[in-house]
């Protein structure tokens, strides 16, 4: 879809571009400072580090180069290093395409069918009335780990649960961001990490399943109080109902891009948009840019809403999932209309998000 142009929208949407840019830039200011300079180059070679910006480089890469599922400083080494491995992000070949299968059957269109009745309870009895000031971070971590405990069987307080996937994050993005600065020397900060997956693990029936735990968990705490901040800043509440929510929440992952960045390690030598690159090279895959997040209209409009949720064999299992609470939010939201109060980046958060949302009728 493109974006509804109301009258007065066009500034509001540069407005809503601008402050949730600020998200981005201040969750890894170096890092994402770097990104945005370089932007304007397909891929871009910084010793081994190779920076991917361009949407048909990214997919290439994703479908196309073998990559190291459990080099160190990647999402699926974290994974593996932080459990017993053996999770979907550090998995390959025929043990992956059967845990696929599994987690398909939770994801796929029955499965998110069987969910919705648990998030809306919660969204109507936290969204019919809206009090006068409202800060929508509790709420979207109470969503996320209700659908969580239910998808892994957990009877623990969805609030606790939803903590302690995010805990889980932050720890581990310590270990596998790709930063500026030297790393800091692993004993200094392994333990905290592995506490923090012990401490989630502990609330599920099945330790494997932290990983899908911290996937859904983190990323639905950053996108959706983005996603309703776009929409509050930019004006975009007139006339949203739920069939026009779920084209608006497809748009609004694809501007926010609410996991940026992917880091990879290359297994192979390959040549990617006339780039070469060596086995072991690191890749820092923004799927920000290949989503284009930063246009109104981007070049291949399925092709960038699609880049959100990577591609290839370890493409998003949740991806329905997420555009059906997010369309579900938004359309709780819609009838209060409400404006943003004030905002608070969580600069400790893995994902670029709020630590609190505080909206009022608009
Ligand atoms: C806005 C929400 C979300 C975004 C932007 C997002 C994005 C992503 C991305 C970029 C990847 C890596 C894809 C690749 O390597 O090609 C991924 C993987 C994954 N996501 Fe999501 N995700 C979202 C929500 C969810 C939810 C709600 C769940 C579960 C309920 C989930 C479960 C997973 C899992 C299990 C993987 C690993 C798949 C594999 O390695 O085979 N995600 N996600």
């Amino acid at each position: 879809m493109t974006l509804p142009t109301h009258p007065g929208t066009h500034p509001r949407i540069r407005a809503a571009r601008s402050a949730d840019r600020l998200v981005y830039l201040a969750s890894h200011p170096a890092l994402f400072g770097l990104l945005t300079v370089t932007r304007r180059r397909p891929v871009v070679r910084v010793g081994r580090t190779v920076l991917v910006h361009d949407a048909q480089a990214y997919h290439h890469v994703l479908t196309r180069v073998p990559l190291d599922r459990t080099a160190e400083g990647t999402t699926g080494g974290a994974a593996a290093r932080l459990t017993d491995g053996d999770q979907l992000f550090d998995q390959d070949g025929g043990a992956h395409r059967s845990a696929r299968r599994e987690v398909s059957a939770l994801l796929g269109a029955p499965g998110v069918a069987a969910l919705r009745p648990l998030w809306r309870r919660v969204l109507a009895e936290r969204l019919t009335e809206l009090p006068e000031r409202t800060d929508l971070v509790p709420i979207v971590r109470e969503l996320a780990g209700v659908t969580v405990a239910a998808l892994t069987g957990s009877s623990a307080d969805p609030t606790a649960l939803a903590r302690a996937a995010c805990d889980a994050a932050t720890a581990a993005a310590r270990d596998h961001l790709p930063t500026l600065l030297p790393p800091l020397p692993a004993l200094t900060r392994r333990p905290s990490a592995q506490q923090a997956v012990g401490r989630l693990a502990s609330l599920l029936p099945d330790g494997r399943d932290a990983a899908l735990a911290v996937a859904a968990v983190n990323t639905t705490m950053a996108a959706l109080p983005r996603a309703a901040a776009w929409c509050a800043r930019a004006g975009l509440w007139a006339g949203l109902g739920p069939d026009t929510s779920p084209a608006l929440a497809v748009e609004l992952l694809r501007l926010t891009a609410p996991s940026p960045i992917l880091p990879r390690v290359a297994a192979a030598d390959a040549t990617v948009a006339g780039c070469p690159i060596r086995r072991g090279d690191r890749l820092i895959l923004v799927a920000r840019h290949a989503a284009q997040s930063h246009r109104d209209t981007p070049d291949d409009p399925p092709a960038a809403a699609q880049a959100v949720f990577g591609a290839g064999p370890h493409g998003c299992p949740g991806a329905a999932l997420a555009r059906a609470q997010l369309a579900d939010f938004l359309t709780a939201l819609a009838p209060h209309a409400p404006r943003v109060l004030r905002s608070t980046v969580d600069r400790r958060a893995a994902l670029p998000g709020y630590a609190a949302l505080l909206v009022g009728k608009g």
